[in-house]
């Protein structure tokens, strides 16, 4: 980075480098891909001031989302200020209209924000949105029916504009009329507000903004006539009755205009971003054609890679760091969530397309905390609804030869237009009516990681000892499956069973082309085990993950394995590890009789004298005790096998360091919940400043979502880790087996899918 007086200096005196001095967030390579445009600053300066706009741009994950979670400290207030000031004569006209925007959800700061957004809430949670799926459906229906047939179509002029602007009107409670006047002074809005209008613009801007505003008022007078009719408008004014300190005239008003834009116009921009990327990348785009489940977790990476707002804005209320940078009270921050949702930190290959990503719904595209998006759950569920129409009705299209242009401006971005095409004579409906009717489940709120799964073909199936099968799968198209390291498993889907089991990955992990499980029938099956012991090369399957919640410390001075049985998969894996990395180690592998334990010939090749089989068969004992009575410092001990055989390791190990046993577990110890024996308890909210009831009768994960607060999931048996939560305050009931002792007692973390509160109260960094 070059460092030069000669490009200016910041308000701390700092000089600015070329680059920062280059910064245009108007120019084509911010318009075009801002994360790609700001690649350098997150490598090499991720806290910048920009002397071209006067702002201090930030860049990386982890700096934004603590900005987003400090709304004290970075005010939201400047959120909808205009970036570029409006000369006199806009000035005056939007005067003449009495335009008077004030504060709304977006900018505005406590202690007047979060009364509001409590009172406001409820139409957004998932249970109150339930009810506009079937007009958003039948919405995107009709419209593609208007064009199915022409093989051609701009879809953000043909639908992607047009369904969700009708969307927002119906959830905001606002008659249908007017909607292209509608359409051009929300366009007007933003750039009004966002751009950079050209002084011979800036006065026709601000006549369509001035209107925009009065239309906002007449409709709001029309529904005071009727506040018991439904909308999210008539719910403010009846809530005004019982609240009307915290919701007032004024700020229905702006509520009104903004929330038009806010429901509608990020809604249309997000999916003409998505179909474009999934239409940039064919193979992905089938994959969602041909398996409609994956369409959730497609819209979060949607979202992630190539979001709908670019960037936010805030203040600075005081002296204060970002990132090790001062930043100097009074400081105006660009805040780029698009290029912290590249941020390698945060998002492995972040660069990529991966439609399974684990994390891909903590993009910070719906901003995070107090002022996150509270709309988030119906744009999701309209995008869901798109992507499932576009894939089964229209599966054959493909982009059109155009060139992209963007509205200039800083935050919101969407193409302008979006030509796609096709041949109609090979519409799937002209062979097939019942496409017409077919329709996936849309989820609405946080996508599980349980709907992420992917087909595979077994290509091998080999005996490797008495009731175990070897299964080798593959990609069907031949492509490379992903990567995974030892003491991972998959989840299989056991046919029409709706059973599904975990299996460790037993195989090579630098064979990228295959995953292999090991599978022992189980004499008890209820179907799992019996039903893979039935399937033959050329069947399909489906699995999710590799997931990993059984990892090798690679650091560790030594390592000790334990395997009983069929506990040998995740170990076989692990023990390779070892002797590659070169850590010393012992693999003890325990089993009733030879013929019944698998992989013998293959481990004693490759482990010779460090592997010790105790065969009960063969007069030998597995005496763990012994073998542990020397704690070893550093050492790690892995394991796993038969609940016995882990509750033998855990006493012969309870003189240990803490955390040097590592245990696999498959069966989640926690029963259902007994709402006889629980009871409720509450959650305070820090970074939304909301409090949470959570009821005896459910999960802290259930009344986490249902307040509308995002926590990712998988297995919901505390078994994964992946719903965890941070605890700052109060005793947590541990019910999970993925923390280890020190970490529960370190009070920190829990997952929120089984564990509880000891008392009547825990305060979350949520
Ligand atoms: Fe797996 Fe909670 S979702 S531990």
């Amino acid at each position: 980075m070059s460092l030069c007086p000669a490009h200016g200096v910041s308000p701390t005196g700092c000089p600015v480098s070329q680059r920062a001095a280059d910064f245009d967030p108007f120019g084509d390579g911010y318009q075009q891909d801002p994360p790609d445009y700001l690649r350098w600053s997150r490598e090499q300066e991720p806290v910048f001031y920009s002397p071209q706009l006067g702002y201090w741009v930030v860049t990386r994950y982890a700096d934004i989302q603590a900005i987003f979670r400090d709304h004290h400290t970075f005010s939201p207030s400047i959120a909808l200020e205009k970036i570029t000031p409006t000369g006199e004569a806009a000035n005056a006209v939007l005067a003449s209209y009495g335009f008077a925007l004030n504060r709304t959800l977006v900018n505005e700061d406590e202690p007047a924000h979060m009364p509001r957004r409590r009172a406001l809430m409820e139409p957004f949670t998932p249970a109150a949105l339930q009810q506009h799926e079937p007009l958003v459906r039948e919405l995107a229906r009709a419209y593609v029916d208007r064009f199915i047939d022409d093989g051609r179509a701009d879809l953000v002029d043909q639908l992607l504009w047009e369904v969700p602007l009708t969307v927002a009107l119906h959830f905001l409670g606002v008659p249908e009329e007017d909607m292209d006047t509608l359409r051009r002074y929300s366009i007007a809005h933003t750039v009004n507000t966002w751009g950079r209008p050209k002084p011979e613009e800036q006065v026709a801007v601000a006549h369509a903004v001035g209107n925009f505003w009065q239309y906002a008022g007449q409709v709001l007078d029309k529904m005071r006539q009727d506040p018991d009719a439904p909308g999210w408008m008539q719910y403010g004014l009846r809530k005004q009755r019982e609240l009307p300190d915290v919701v007032t005239d004024s700020y229905l008003h702006s509520m009104m205009m903004a929330g038009i834009v806010a429901a509608h116009e990020t809604t249309a921009n997000a999916t003409a971003n998505a179909l474009k990327l999934l239409l940039q990348h064919p193979g992905i785009w089938r994959e969602l054609c041909e398996d409609a489940s994956l369409i959730p977790n497609a819209v979060e990476e949607c979202l992630r890679h190539n979001g709908s707002v670019a960037a936010w804005r805030r203040l600075a209320t005081k002296a204060v760091q970002v990132g090790g940078v001062d930043i100097p009270a009074g400081a105006k921050l660009l805040i780029v969530t698009s290029s912290a949702n590249h941020d390698e930190r945060h998002f492995a290959d972040a660069d990529a397309v991966d439609i399974r990503r684990a994390n891909a719904s903590e993009h910070l595209t719906f901003g995070y905390g107090a002022h996150q998006c509270m709309g988030k759950n119906l744009a999701r569920m309209e995008m869901q609804v798109f992507l499932e129409e576009l894939t089964r009705r229209l599966p054959h299209m493909r982009l059109a030869e155009q060139q992209f242009t963007y509205v200039p401006n800083t935050s919101f971005r969407g193409p302008e237009h979006l030509w796609v095409e096709w041949d109609p004579a090979r519409n799937p409906e002209r062979a097939d009516a019942a496409v017409l009717q077919a329709k996936a489940t849309v989820r609405i709120g946080e996508p599980s990681g349980q709907a992420i799964t992917r087909s595979v073909l077994v290509q091998r199936v080999d005996r490797v000892a008495e009731g175990i099968v070897r299964l080798r799968l593959v990609a069907p198209d031949g492509r490379p499956l992903p990567r995974w390291a030892p003491g991972a498993h998959i989840d299989v889907a056991c046919g029409d069973t709706g059973l599904s089991r975990q299996y460790s990955l037993c195989g090579d992990p630098a064979d990228a082309q295959a995953l292999e499980i090991a599978v022992l029938r189980e004499a008890a099956s209820r179907g799992g085990s019996a039903f893979l012991h039935g399937v033959q090369p050329g069947d399909r399957l489906r699995i999710r993950g590799p997931r990993n919640h059984f990892r090798l410390d690679e650091a560790a001075p030594a390592l000790v394995f334990v395997a009983g049985g069929i506990g040998i998969t995740p170990i076989a894996a692990m023990a390779r590890r070892a002797r590659a990395l070169g850590i010393p180690y012992q693999l003890h592998y325990s089993g009733r009789r030879r013929a019944a334990m698998a992989f013998v010939e293959e481990l004693v090749a490759l482990h010779g004298d460090r592997l010790r089989l105790h065969i009960t068969e063969e007069g030998g004992r597995h005496d763990l005790a012994a073998l542990l009575r020397q704690p070893v410092p550093g050492t790690q001990v892995y394991a796993c096998g038969p609940l016995r055989m882990v509750q033998a390791l855990e006493a012969a190990t309870a003189h240990w360091p803490e955390d040097a046993l590592h245990v696999e577990h498959f069966e989640s110890t926690i029963g259902t919940l007994d709402p006889s024996r629980e009871h409720a308890f509450e959650v305070e909210l820090r970074d939304s400043g909301i409090t949470v009831p959570v009821h005896a009768d459910q999960t802290l994960l259930a009344a986490l979502r249902g307040a509308n607060i995002d926590v990712q999931s998988d297995c919901e048996e505390g078994l994964c880790g992946s719903c965890e939560v941070r605890v700052l305050a109060g005793a947590i009931d541990h019910r999970d087996v993925v923390l280890t002792r020190s970490e529960r007692e370190a009070g920190q973390r829990m997952m929120s899918c089984c564990s509880r509160a000891c008392d009547g109260r825990l305060v979350l960094a949520l």
